[in-house]
C-alpha cells in the first residue's frame, strides 16, 4: 500500500501580490466555476485588467455587498455571504469558497452548495482538493450570525418597515 503523505497545502486569502498566479491559471485553460467553465475564466480575465485591486477584494464578502450573481442561462440573482481562499502549495493551485444563508443551514435551490473548490488541472489527483476541504470545514462549521440585514433591500424596503436603514 502507498504510504499516505499529507500534501504541501495550505489556504490563504486572496492577495493582491499572488494575483500573477491567479491570472496564469486562468488564462492556462483553469476556470473558478466548474459549471460556466472557460466563459467564468475570461470574464474574471476582464475584471483584473480593469481593476485588480477591486477583483481581490470582491472575493472576501461575507456580507453579501457584492453584484448579483451571472447564472449559466444569463439571469441575476441576489449574492449570499461568502468567501474564497485560494488553496496554496507555494503558488496558486485552487481555489474553495464557502457561502451560506445567515441564520440557517439552508441554501436557496439556485445555489449548489456551502462549499465550491476546484484544483488547476495540472495538480489535479494529488490530493489536493482532499486537504483542502479539511482545511476549510472547521471554519465552515463555526457559528454565524443570525442577525444580518440583507444588503439587497432597497432603501424604500428598509423604511416600509420601519428600519430607517
Ligand atoms: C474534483 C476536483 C476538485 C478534485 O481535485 P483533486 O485535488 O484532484 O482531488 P483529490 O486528489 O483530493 O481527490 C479526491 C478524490 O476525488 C476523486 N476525484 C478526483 N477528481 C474527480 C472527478 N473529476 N470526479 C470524481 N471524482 C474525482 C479522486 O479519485 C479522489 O478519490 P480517492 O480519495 O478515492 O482517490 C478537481 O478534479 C477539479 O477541480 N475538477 C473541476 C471542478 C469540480 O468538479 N469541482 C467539484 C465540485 S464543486
Amino acid at each position: 500500500m502507498k504510504p499516505f503523505i499529507e500534501p504541501p497545502v495550505s489556504l490563504t486569502r486572496p492577495m493582491l501580490g499572488a494575483l500573477p498566479g491567479y491570472v496564469a491559471a486562468l488564462r492556462r485553460d483553469w476556470s473558478p466555476d466548474n459549471i460556466r467553465g472557460k466563459v467564468a475564466s475570461e470574464e474574471q480575465l476582464r475584471r483584473i485588467a480593469e481593476d485588480a485591486p477591486g477583483f481581490v477584494a470582491s472575493l472576501h464578502d461575507p456580507e453579501a455587498r457584492g453584484a448579483p450573481i451571472a447564472m449559466p442561462d444569463g439571469s441575476m440573482l441576489p449574492r449570499l455571504p461568502g468567501y474564497v481562499r485560494w488553496v496554496w502549495d507555494g503558488e496558486f493551485c485552487g481555489s474553495i469558497s464557502l457561502r451560506w444563508q445567515p441564520g440557517t443551514a439552508s441554501l436557496p435551490e439556485y445555489v449548489l452548495g456551502h462549499v465550491g473548490y476546484t484544483i488547476v488541472p495540472w495538480k489535479r489527483g494529488c490530493g489536493y482538493a482532499t486537504r483542502a476541504l479539511a482545511l476549510l470545514l472547521p471554519e465552515a462549521r463555526a457559528p454565524r450570525p443570525a442577525a444580518h440585514r440583507p444588503h439587497h433591500r432597497s432603501r424604500q424596503q428598509r423604511l416600509a418597515k420601519g428600519d430607517p436603514g
